[in-house]
């Protein structure tokens, strides 16, 4: 089922004429000129959306929570920063069919008062960021933007706000600061941006995803959208698939698909690459936790895994991981678990903004470790340091990137301790299947 790409496979959607004449911003005509702000916001509450940026917190509720002061402005920022590693998603929506996404910042931007908008976007999309400006202009240009539009008295204008690269910038209060030019410290909660956002103004964030998404949900009614999808994952979800697959892409998926219809119907992923076997996956982006092929497919319960909020968190952290952002990772059997959580936590280490120790700190000291256990220095005892590491971040941060850190490192061990041992006790097997040499060189000894 496609709601958000059912028209990207028109030649020339990106640009404003062909959109218009497939009905974009007829669904934005209709909220502006048929329908109150309060109603709008109904409307989306029924739907029973819920952001696509990774949390899956309600977003009807959010926009609820808005405060509405006398006399001060409101912002709607969307977040296109999309640095979460197997994720880029939000890219191709961006890059394929932006006037969704403009039609969709219109109508919440209406719901929630904003009259300046604001899309921040990472700085390496670069050349989406000139699309979004192109588009922006266009809409501009058919009078969808600016003063006065559709003669309602509403006025609204998107800026495109070019990030300078940092994941830590896709949280929403770092970006809130970064929008405001400074640095992107992710910022002591509360007050929420709901009540103190940018230029301490009431301010609701959302991801690019949620936004276009506003459009399928006004034109069919909160209701309708509801019957999509099964419980409370309704609708449909972008997907970003990688890895060791036949078809990797973006793939628009109904809130109710099962995993391994996902992973292996040519509809979707088309199974694994090279006739290998499936050993692993990451399903929701490198922040969530890796599922070994027997707990990806079934639940611990036995039951059919589905690719829905509920299903994939089911067993919690010991046996279920989370849809987050939607990017899919599969590793087949060749892949080397050591390898690829020391890759992972590289990354976190690098993006930590260093405000709280147990992030600076530990971060740097999951990187430490397991590239001692990857390059053939590990002692046994070090995976027991790793676990304590890993949980002594957990829970213990200012923002949730302490958390991303830890649950990867604690998944891997949790799952592949086997693995780790394997690693430990056969450094020169391990080196020679990692790198195809019988050698002891360390690429990373300088910062080691
Ligand atoms: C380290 C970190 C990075 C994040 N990166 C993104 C991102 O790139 N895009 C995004 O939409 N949300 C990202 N989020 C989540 C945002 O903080 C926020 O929850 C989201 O933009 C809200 O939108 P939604 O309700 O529509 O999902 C990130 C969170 C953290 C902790
Ligand atoms: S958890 Fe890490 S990234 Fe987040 S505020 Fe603390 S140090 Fe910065």
């Amino acid at each position: 089922m496609k709601l958000l790409l059912k028209n990207a496979h028109i030649d020339g959607i990106r640009y404003y004429d062909t959109y218009r004449k497939n009905g974009g911003y007829t669904v934005a005509e209709k909220a502006l000129r048929t329908m109150t702000p309060d109603a709008v916001t109904e409307e989306v509450k029924k739907s029973g959306l819920r952001g696509r940026g990774g949390a899956g917190f309600p977003t009807g509720m959010k926009w609820s929570f808005l405060a509405k002061p006398e006399g001060v402005p409101r912002y709607l920022v969307c977040n296109a920063d999309e640095s979460e590693p197997g994720t880029f998603k939000d890219r191709y929506l961006m890059e394929t069919i932006p006037h969704l996404l403009i039609e969709g910042l219109l109508i919440s931007s209406f719901a929630l008062g904003s009259n300046n908008t604001y899309i921040y976007i990472r700085g390496e999309y670069a050349w989406v960021a000139e699309i979004l400006e192109q588009a922006v202009a266009e809409a501009k240009a058919n009078g969808w933007l600016g003063k006065n539009i559709l003669g309602t008295g509403f006025d609204c204008m998107v800026h495109v706000h070019v990030g300078a690269g940092a994941y830590i910038c896709g949280e929403e209060t770092a970006l809130l600061e970064s929008l405001e030019g400074k640095r992107g410290n992710p910022r002591i909660k509360p007050p929420f941006p709901a009540i103190k956002g940018v230029w301490n103004c009431p301010t609701v964030v959302n991801n690019v995803e949620t936004l276009a998404t506003i459009v399928p949900v006004i034109e069919s009614g909160g209701e309708a959208y509801a019957k999509i999808g099964i419980g409370k994952s309704t609708g449909t979800k972008l997907i970003s698939a990688c890895g060791n697959i036949n078809k990797p892409g973006v793939y628009e998926i109904e809130l109710k698909v099962s995993v391994e219809e996902f992973l292996y119907s040519d509809e979707y992923c088309g199974g694994i690459a090279n006739g290998k076997r499936l050993k692993a996956c990451i399903p929701g982006g490198s922040s969530v936790p890796i599922l070994p092929a027997n707990l990806l497919l079934k639940t611990a319960k036995g039951e059919q895994r589905l690719m829905t909020y509920e299903s994939l968190s089911d067993g919690g952290f010991e046996t279920g991981s989370m849809l987050g952002s939607g990017g899919f990772i599969v590793y087949d059997e060749d892949q080397c678990i050591v390898r690829n959580t020391m890759t992972l936590a590289r990354f976190y280490h690098h993006e930590s903004c260093g405000q709280c120790s147990p992030c600076r700190e530990g971060t740097g000291w999951l990187e430490k470790i397991l590239h001692h256990i990857e390059y053939g220095k590990g002692k046994m005892k070090d995976i027991d340091l790793l676990w304590s590491v890993q949980s002594h971040i957990e829970g213990n941060t200012i923002c949730p990137l302490g958390d991303a850190a830890a649950w990867p490192v604690a998944a891997a061990i949790r799952h592949f301790r086997d693995e780790f041992e394997w690693h430990i006790e056969n450094p020169y097997e391990a080196q020679r299947r990692n790198y195809g040499l019988a050698h002891y060189a360390d690429p990373m000894e300088a910062v080691a």
